[in-house]
């Protein structure tokens, strides 16, 4: 074989005279059967015309020249010359041509179900995961894989520097409740015995600060077996870290300064000191824990204003809950989003929609009131509104022009229904920066003071908002060791040492302060429902290793894919992995998940008792 001597993103002008050899991929075909046949070759480092020249060249050899078709692969030996056609300005070797002597068809392809090239429309993504090879040959493919490369390497280098270790923790896991459902593979050597694929590791990180290790860190792959969406994958990457003798502040300093390194050296942008907001305030304002402040569409919680109108339904969401104290999720409130320039640009069959929207989040309905040229209020509930306008019109800052959305419910439902539905209306009103290295300024935040735990919706049991090994903060331990377990409203105002960095309204790291004192640990598996039993059962090895010797530690997890979706400017998460899952969760390249025989099912002791619905 012609092994290479350059790339084909290589050769300059200065080459010019000289014999080189290249490899690669035919790109495109120009003047087969006239005598004159130029090729453009590809690899991953660019493109380089070559030319056969029936005139200088044998006739195998022209002949085999005129057969090539996109995606032969080639290896061929000829000289640099100037480009006789004339610059070519978009290619980096576009000053020379090789005239080719010598031609090895090195692979011959068959005819290919689509070409890689960013230039036409993209065929659809079916069919781009079942030929993956293929598409990633795109230019834009080999660029993304090139960003996470480089993200990857600015990350180690970075905790490098700070004193981290990486290492590697066990794929093979036990079976942890942690929040996801889990993929669960069964044992062979221990009949009826299964391991689970870690959700993440978290309990072997905490583990390894036990050990003494005192900084961590891995590019690890996690396994959540969840539905996957524009940003979420069943199989996705962490950059996992923890740290010991630490408190919230300095892992987060930590951290800020990673979101530093890695923003200057991926696109040269420096990030300016990240804002801290508290969970409270997030919800308060944007309605969610993690708020896109790009734009404005603020909520306002407007009860005491609501509360001496005449719309009966507000008078009846106050009424619950009412002994409640502030901000307890199952007090009644009423809220409300001012939406400037709303009335001309969100018609009646727009802000319709909003009320099915909110629905989904199970509130009643979305009250929609206009402000007028003139100022007065119009639509449904406007003359129930007539006595308290000016109040609203103070409260909300009204002007001309605007429209208000209202919802009234408990504090939890209307909070997420108006989080969910801001969203919806900043989309709607083209009000959302692009977001990405392209243009959109990067809004990062730090969202602080999580409560420990929320209640299911749907079984009315707590669950802990981050995972069940976070610490309460600091001023809260005492207070939650001694909480009754029935006492609601004190559980759900217990702080915990939690905190997320949110970028452009997206989560991108989750963290907190972990619990090392067994006590905590206890008292948060029993209020998650276990039996001091269970909790044994489940997080014996955890339990017994926070009574050995366990430092105060802490730590976060980034989401790495997430992290090259930001820096390449994609909202689609499979855009940057290799091998991903489409939405149920298969690869349509390998086709997995696939059936196994009996024999294998045998071996493993598992019988299969269930048939799936045929679709
Ligand atoms: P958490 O579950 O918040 O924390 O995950 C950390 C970060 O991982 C990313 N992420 C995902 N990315 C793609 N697909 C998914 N299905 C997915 N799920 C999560 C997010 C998220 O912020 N052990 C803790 C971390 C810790 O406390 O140190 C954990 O896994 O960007």
């Amino acid at each position: 074989m012609l092994i290479r001597t350059h790339n084909c993103g290589q050769l300059r002008e200065s080459d010019i005279g000289a014999t080189v050899r290249l490899n690669g991929w035919v790109n495109s075909y120009r003047g087969h059967g006239t005598g004159l046949v130029f090729i453009d070759l590809r690899d991953r480092y660019g493109l380089t015309q070559l030319v056969f020249d029936g005139e200088d060249l044998p006739k195998e050899v022209m002949d085999a020249a005129d057969k090539l078709r996109n995606e032969d692969v080639l290896a061929v030996e000829g000289k640099v010359r100037i480009r006789t056609g004339g610059e070519n300005p978009k290619l980096v070797t576009g000053k020379i041509e090789v005239v080719v002597s010598k031609l090895e068809v090195l692979n011959k392809t068959a005819n290919p179900p689509f070409l890689p090239d960013d230039l036409n429309k993209l065929p659809n993504e079916e069919l781009r995961l079942s030929y993956r090879y293929i598409d990633l040959r795109r230019p834009r493919m080999q660029q993304i894989m090139q960003m996470r490369h480089k993200l990857a390497k600015v990350t180690r280098d970075y905790f490098h520097e700070n004193g981290f270790l990486e290492v590697d923790t066990p794929i093979l896991y036990k079976s942890t409740p942690e929040g996801a459902r889990e993929f669960l593979v069964p044992s062979r050597n221990v009949p009826g015995g299964w391991y689970a694929l870690p959700q993440s590791p978290q309990l072997f990180k905490q583990i390894l600060m036990v050990a003494g290790c005192d900084r961590y860190i891995q590019l690890c792959r996690c396994f959540r077996d969840e539905d996957p969406r524009a940003d979420r994958q069943a199989e996705f990457t962490q950059v996992d870290l923890e740290m010991s003798f630490v408190r919230r502040d300095q892992v987060i300093d930590m951290m800020e300064g990673y979101v530093r390194r890695l923003w200057k050296e991926m696109c040269g942008y420096d990030v300016p000191p990240i804002q801290r907001m508290g969970y409270r305030e997030a919800m308060e304002r944007f309605g969610i824990d993690r708020p896109d402040t790009r734009y404005g569409l603020e909520i306002t919680d407007i009860s005491e204003i609501a509360g001496r109108s005449d719309v009966a339904f507000f008078k009846d969401a106050l009424a619950k809950g009412a002994d409640r104290p502030k901000f307890n999720s199952q007090r009644g409130v009423v809220k409300a989003i001012r939406v400037p320039g709303g009335a001309e640009k969100l018609s009646r069959k727009i802000t319709d929609g909003y009320n099915e929207f909110v629905r989904g989040f199970g509130a009643g309905g979305c009250a929609v009131v206009k402000v007028n040229a003139q100022g007065a209020f119009e639509t449904g509930i406007a003359k129930f509104l007539e006595g308290v306008k000016a109040d609203l019109v103070s409260a909300l800052k009204l002007e001309p022009g605007d429209t208000v959305l209202f919802v009234a419910d408990t504090y939890a439902v209307c909070t997420k229904a108006l989080g969910e539905l801001r969203q919806k209306v900043a989309r709607d009103m083209g009000v959302v920066p692009k977001p990405g290295a392209e243009g959109g300024p990067w809004n990062f935040l730090i969202v602080v003071d999580f409560p420990m735990f929320e209640k299911n919706k749907d079984t009315g049991k707590w669950v802990a908002m981050h995972h069940p090994f976070t610490a309460p903060n600091d001023d809260q331990r005492d207070a939650f060791v001694n909480a009754p377990v029935d006492d609601e409203v004190t559980i759900e105002a217990i702080v915990s040492a939690g905190y997320d960095i949110v970028l452009n309204g997206q989560e991108i790291a989750g963290g907190s302060i972990r619990i090392h004192d067994p006590a905590v640990q206890g008292k948060v598996f029993q209020l998650l429902g276990m039996t001091p039993e269970q909790a044994r059962e489940k997080f014996s090895f955890l339990l017994e290793a926070l009574s050995y010797g366990a430092p105060p530690h802490g730590g976060i997890a980034f989401g790495l894919d997430r992290l090259v979706m930001n820096f390449t400017g994609t909202d689609n998460i499979r855009d940057v992995i290799a091998f991903p899952k489409t939405q149920i969760g298969a690869d349509l390249m390998t086709k997995a998940p696939s059936m196994v025989t009996e024999e294998q099912l045998k071996e493993l002791y598992v019988k299969s008792t269930y048939t799936a619905p045929v679709k």
